[in-house]
């Protein structure tokens, strides 16, 4: 992997340093909900904060078009990242490229927090336009990216601006693509890969990648239930791709080749419907009655995998294995999380799992903090995991030299 530059490159004591972060946070109703990915930014803000710089925030929000829109402004974020910065006051700036943007740049002092504008307010920001990266440049010194989950976006604000200035990963930037070399790029063998959710056909190229990559597939959630029917195991009523059995025969095959095994559930939790605590069974998965669909997978399926993660050292997970909003059919996730915790906890594993479900569903497992790392991204950490090249990510490499 060729290396880019981090905040310890770059002296950054007295100048305007553009931050891209990723503060596309849950609101309702001009609250914000979840300031996870706020709190995730702090370590880059303080840093450059503790050195005496002007810090200038960029990020998108949600998905304007191109067009002002009020109800996807970036000003509720003033006061939550006010309390996150225990108090210390933030400058906002209502566009953020033109004369209000460089007003407010121009009264920032050294240790000072601007944040500017929705940068989606601009087709310029997703069309990657010269002249609107242009008009970002001017108002910064160097430029940190801090935002992986928007690293798979060739944006203005990702990519082209990264080639205007000095540039750096902040160090969440860092710290995510450090794990996630760890655990595809250059990991310590056997790998493991656990993927789940509902469809094989958003999941094409992963599955793809994943085979060449891993040496034990598990495969769980409603895409096991595609990979049954494949090879000829009736699924009764569950939600199932049928139209994919040619795909699946593809990456069997290749995994084949590859030598990667490929785990998927042998028992499995049905039910005559998705609804919290309704009656269920647990089942062979030979042995699906028509009317009933699999919702999660079973304890004899939970077990295998749990030893058969003993035997490796590294972990990749996005998806999980049953429909784990709804209980009791969160079950297998849950036990399958615990383990890998445990595994994780005795040195035996890095875990590294990613993809806004999965979080949620670790989250819930009660695992965030138990696992070797969990990313912030939910579609950058899924394009990773399809081997793509994220133009974010390259656009620091490059400028590193
Ligand atoms: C995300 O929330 O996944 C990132 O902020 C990227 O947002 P986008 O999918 O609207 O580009
Ligand atoms: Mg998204």
């Amino acid at each position: 992997m060729t290396a880019f530059r981090t905040l310890d490159d770059l002296d950054v004591a007295g100048k305007r340093v553009l931050v891209r972060v990723d503060f596309n946070v849950p609101m309702e109703n001009g609250v914000v909900t979840d300031a996870t990915r706020i709190e995730r930014a702090l370590p880059t803000l303080q840093d450059l904060l503790k050195r005496g710089t002007k810090v200038i925030l960029l990020s998108h929000y949600g998905r304007p078009k191109g067009k002002a829109d009020p109800a996807l402004s970036l000003r509720p974020l003033l006061q939550p990242l006010e309390n996150l910065l225990k108090g210390r006051k933030v400058a906002f700036a209502e566009d953020c490229i033109g004369a209000p943007a460089e007003e407010a740049v121009a009264q920032l002092n050294d240790g000072e927090v601007l944040l500017l504008e929705n940068l989606r307010f601009h087709e310029g920001e997703e069309a990657n336009e010269d002249a609107f990266a242009d008009s970002l440049a001017k108002l910064g010194d160097l430029y940190v990216n801090d935002a992986f989950s928007t690293a798979h976006r060739a944006h203005a604000s990702v990519e082209a601006l990264a080639r205007r200035l000095p540039a750096a990963a902040g160090r969440l930037m860092q710290e995510e693509l450090e794990h996630l070399e760890k655990a595809l790029e250059n990991p310590e063998r056997p790998v493991a890969a656990i993927v789940g959710g509902a469809k094989v056909s958003t999941k094409l190229e992963l599955l793809g990648n994943l085979v060449e990559k891993v040496q034990l597939l598990v495969i769980g959630g409603g895409m096991a239930n595609t990979f049954l029917h494949a090879f000829g195991v009736p699924v009764g009523a569950s939600l199932c791709e049928k139209d994919m059995a040619e795909t699946v025969e593809d990456i069997v095959r290749r995994a084949k080749q590859a030598d990667c095994d490929i785990l998927l559930p042998t028992d499995a939790v049905v039910a005559e419907k998705l609804a919290p605590n309704t009656p269920h069974d647990v089942v062979a998965v030979r042995d699906v009655p028509d009317d009933r669909m699999i919702l999660d997978v079973g304890p004899m399926t939970s077990e295998q995998i749990r030893k058969r993660l003993g035997d490796c050292r590294t972990l990749v997970w996005n998806g999980p294995l049953g429909a784990f909003e709804t209980q009791p059919f969160d079950a297998g996730t849950n036990v399958v999380a615990e383990a890998v915790a445990d595994l994780t906890a005795e040195g035996r594993l890095l875990s590294v799992a990613g993809g806004g479900d999965t979080v949620s569903a670790l989250a819930r497992a009660g695992v965030l903090d138990r696992l070797s790392y969990v990313s912030a991204a939910g579609g950058a950490f899924l394009e990773w995991m399809e081997g793509k090249t994220l133009p974010g990510v390259q656009a620091l490499r490059d400028s590193a030299g």
